[in-house]
């Protein structure tokens, strides 16, 4: 049934020959002796071959060929040919035949035709096998790498937040600051079309900012009152205390400028490299507004929180001071700290 030759003649003595011949080889087969009469026969039973002639009564061989190919372009065909019609076999080839066959038939050349069909055929199939087979390969380990992937980002993502926790404990005033600070710092990135991947790190950087008040004394954060200047100094270290935790940590390679940067001054007045502009990364500027606009409604152990129309005017007099004027613009015309 598998190796089931189709052999197209109209004439029953050339398919009885080469029937029997076949025969010989193990093949099987079957007869029509026109183009539509194979299209039926084939339409209706498995075959892996068909052999046609192709001067025929109503279809010929090479409209044959083309009825074929269109439905199984996998299909093998031979075309038989007499020698004068030799034009007709390279148009056949043209459309898709496998090999030909010249008339009258050498039966030893038409097995040795078919066998080299078939096994190519075989071979195609196996391909395909192994193709389907690597393919879905692939796509396993791919979907079981995506999980791992998925795992392993939820895990990093954890405990960067249990890092964010620990900053905002340092200080019990600022509860939940470093996460405010991220939430508003993606709004603004978002307004600034950042990619993807640009705002992943400012999500990172953002949470992270204060991460150096780690490193800070408990009694100087946590001080009711005012700071003397010696302290004041002594906190102005957290950024720089913040890199120091992180810059070994590939991860945070590309968070650093935010981490050390967050408390300069559009104007070149902040600390600690007293950049000025767009020296300052865009990022740093970002968390920088909405880092002092938190701050600000947040209490404090020194003064009272203010209402947020006072925070408004208050940052509206830091414009191009204090803050990036089209950060400012962003977060107060979007009302980002809704
Ligand atoms: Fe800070």
């Amino acid at each position: 049934m598998e190796n089931r030759i189709l052999i197209v003649d109209d004439e029953k003595t050339i398919y009885s020959v080469i029937a029997r011949r076949l025969a010989m080889e193990g093949y099987s087969c079957a007869m029509a002796i026109n183009g539509r009469e194979a299209l039926g026969y084939f339409s209706k039973n498995n075959c892996s071959l068909i052999i046609s002639d192709i001067r025929m009564p109503e279809m010929n061989g090479l409209e044959l060929l083309k009825n074929v190919k269109a439905v199984r372009p996998d299909m093998m065909f031979i075309i038989m040919t007499a020698y004068p019609e030799i034009d007709m076999a390279v148009e056949a080839i043209r459309l898709g035949a496998n090999d030909f066959i010249i008339k009258p038939v050498d039966l030893e050349l038409m097995v040795f035709s078919v066998k080299k069909v078939l096994e190519r055929k075989r071979m195609e199939e196996e391909i395909e096998t192994h193709h389907k087979n690597l393919e879905k390969l692939v796509e396993e380990r791919t979907s079981k790498l995506r999980e791992a992937l998925l795992v392993l980002k939820k895990t990093h993502l954890d405990s960067v937040k249990v890092l964010a926790g620990a900053i905002d404990a340092k200080d019990p005033y600022t509860r939940g600051h470093s996460d405010r600070v991220r939430k508003m710092s993606m709004k603004i990135g978002m307004k600034l079309s950042f990619t993807k991947e640009r705002l992943e790190n400012l999500f990172f950087g953002a949470l992270l900012h204060d991460i150096g008040k780690i490193g800070i004394r408990d009694e100087v954060l946590q001080k009711k009152g005012q700071l003397t200047p010696e302290e004041y100094q002594y906190v102005q270290q957290h950024p720089l205390i913040g890199v120091k935790i992180i810059e070994g940590i590939d991860f945070f390679k590309d968070k650093i400028s935010m981490i050390r940067n967050h408390h300069e001054h559009f104007d070149g007045g902040g600390y600690p490299d007293g950049l000025m502009g767009e020296t300052i990364p865009l990022e740093a500027r970002i968390i920088a507004v909405s880092d002092a606009f938190d701050a600000m409604t947040s209490l404090r152990p020194h003064r009272k929180a203010m209402p947020v129309e006072d925070v408004i005017l208050e940052m509206e007099k830091g414009k191009g001071r204090q803050f990036d004027p089209q950060v400012l613009e962003i977060f107060l015309n979007e009302k980002i700290y809704q």
